[in-house]
């Protein structure tokens, strides 16, 4: 769906995150979120936030699982994705601090596996992951996924790719100062969410918002595997949408 301004297509999102949320709600169900961080979902969250205060949508029946985090990462680090996800959504709306998942970025390297496998555990039991939100990186990723994840990839510790070092390098002050490794949620879970909202703004996502969309299906561009998903949708502004 292509819309005027990004300003509107995250509006257009939010609002079907309120549906969702409010569906399971009347059901008296919880709803399991799968989150998303970088500059895209920003207004989103933005705009959720104002739903709270505003028309009352509460999180109370939310249980939400980020994609990523870098690692190694402090989580009150000015980078990492814990402290971004609390200042932009988490510290404003009525969540409960106990349904916040977020990778661990702290852990020692020989508790990875574990903690990983027991993240998709909680996903699994919790019957899966409702509504995924996506951003996509430059070349293709979605989470943390570069060029390369399998389709059935699971929750793991990955190499960052050059590319995606090099755009995350001004946050971090430098390349050498940007990390080289971080945990992700896979494509599988990614694959198996009951729904999928990915989000693309500006001239920068437009060729790869083309290959994703109208290449053939491929690993060298992961967000591609989700031609191959059963509900999903990319919401994007014009720019992002100017070369298919
Ligand atoms: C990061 C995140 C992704 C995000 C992507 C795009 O690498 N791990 O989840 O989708 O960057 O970022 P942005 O939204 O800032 O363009």
């Amino acid at each position: 769906v292509v819309f005027e301004s990004s300003s509107a297509a995250s509006k257009a999102a939010a609002k079907e995150i309120f549906r969702v949320i409010t569906s399971k709600q009347s059901e008296h169900k919880h709803c399991v979120l799968g989150l998303a961080t970088g500059s895209t979902p920003k207004a989103l969250y933005a705009e959720l936030v104002r739903m709270h205060k505003e028309e009352g949508l509460s999180f109370k029946n939310v249980i939400s699982f980020n994609l990523d985090e870098y690692y190694p990462m402090e989580p009150d680090s000015i980078h990492s994705y814990h402290r971004f996800m609390n200042e932009v959504l988490f510290n404003h709306i009525d969540i409960l601090p106990e349904n916040v998942n977020i990778p661990d970025g702290l852990l020692s390297k020989e508790k990875i596996s574990e903690y990983c496998n027991n993240y998709e555990s909680k996903i699994e039991a919790l019957g899966g992951i409702d509504l995924q939100i996506l951003g996509i990186g430059g070349n293709g990723h979605i989470g943390f996924n570069e060029s390369g994840s399998l389709q059935n990839s699971k929750t793991r510790l990955v190499a960052l790719d050059h590319i995606t070092r090099v755009a995350a390098s001004g946050d971090f002050g430098g390349f050498d100062k940007t990390p080289r490794t971080a945990i992700t949620i896979g494509v599988k879970k990614i694959m198996e969410a009951k729904q999928v909202l990915l989000m693309a703004w500006g001239e920068g996502k437009s060729n790869i918002i083309k290959r994703s969309v109208e290449e053939t299906v491929s690993n060298q561009i992961p967000a591609s595997f989700l031609q191959e998903h059963h509900n999903v949708t990319f919401i994007i502004d014009k720019a992002a949408a100017s070369k298919l």
